[in-house]
């Protein structure tokens, strides 16, 4: 039996090339010795997009879409979509009782995302989106995964999920094994203004975006000493080619380097390992009917997943009445 991996995507923007030098390259690697999983987050985009539907609409299409163009292949990786799976939303409830308000409100991601949307939720925050760990937690026990790939932001989730595993399992009877979280250990992409790169910052490179387009964000990029480590490291993620790398270090090393020169030859480095990414995207863009499909098919495999969960999960709590 392969190990289980789950892991999600919130849809509330495209992927970007910060994506694809951490999470993305990873999880193609791992389809092929795990059971995969790829969630495609829509209820927990809307804990903060509520207002928003139409964005996490599109966005759905656009992150799949991305997924399958940087190389997730649906034979090996099973990608679905959260709402279509009322088993989690189920499994939250459930799990609700498992937790308290304090240790939701301590949770460090959660605080940090609380004061970044405090236009969003003003002085208070929703249920929802306080109780997004609840649902993350039940997103990852429906499919009993043992292992979770996912960026050093998402630990304090891992740790919440293993917590609620645990007394479930204390008050209910052994049920969920402890999933671990798997942490990349891949360098963190800066976005071009030096900031983190976000999927709705503006500051990133996307798979759709023109050779144009992406000469144009590289010029634009922020070149102090912070801007060009990260323009180096960029260098170093998209080039074949070593000794140029190691020449332009030098370079940015000693203070010498000259970014009118480097900066369109890094251009060239991205463009290039992005075109057969642009492409495939294209494919699917043309063919929205076939990446249907694969979600179709997807969601019906973890739905069957699910719903195994959910009976069991009744079981331990006697509600299987019938
Ligand atoms: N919270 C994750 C993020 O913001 C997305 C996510 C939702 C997720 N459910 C998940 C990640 C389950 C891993 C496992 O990136």
């Amino acid at each position: 039996m392969k190990k289980i991996i789950l892991t999600g995507d919130r849809p509330t923007g495209q992927l970007h090339i910060g994506h694809f030098c951490g999470a993305l390259k990873n999880r193609i690697s791992l389809q092929d010795k795990y059971q995969t999983y790829i969630m495609i987050a829509d209820v927990q985009a809307l804990t903060d997009n509520f207002n928003n539907p139409q964005k996490v609409r599109k966005n759905v299409f656009e992150v799949i879409m991305d997924n399958l163009a940087v190389g997730i292949d649906p034979n090996k990786s099973t990608i679905f979509i959260q709402s279509l799976i009322s088993e989690i939303a189920e499994l939250t409830v459930f799990f609700s009782n498992l937790v308290t308000i304090n240790r939701l409100k301590r949770n460090p991601t959660v605080k940090d995302e609380i004061q970044q949307k405090k236009e969003l939720f003003k002085d208070d925050v929703t249920f929802g989106f306080l109780g997004y760990p609840v649902s993350q937690a039940a997103d990852i026990l429906a499919f009993q995964a043992d292992l979770v790939p996912v960026g050093d932001d998402q630990l304090p989730m891992i740790e919440q999920t293993r917590e609620i595993a645990r007394k479930f399992n204390k008050i209910y009877g052994e049920t969920f094994k402890l999933p671990e979280a798997k942490i990349g250990d891949f360098p963190r992409v800066l976005g071009m203004d030096g900031r983190k790169m976000g999927k709705s910052l503006n500051n990133s490179i996307t798979f759709t975006d023109s050779p144009e387009m992406i000469k144009e964000k590289i010029k634009g990029a922020l070149s102090d000493k912070i801007g060009g480590k990260n323009l180096l490291l960029l260098f170093e993620q998209f080039s074949d080619d070593k000794k140029l790398f190691e020449k332009f270090k030098k370079q940015y090393d000693s203070n010498v380097i000259k970014y009118s020169e480097f900066k369109p030859i890094l251009a060239e480095a991205i463009i290039k390992k992005l075109k057969p990414i642009k492409e495939k995207r294209e494919y699917y863009e043309k063919n929205l009917k076939s990446v249907e499909k694969i979600l179709f098919d997807g969601t019906k495999k973890a739905q069957i997943i699910a719903k195994q969960t959910l009976a069991k999960v009744k079981e331990k709590m006697f509600l299987n009445y019938f």
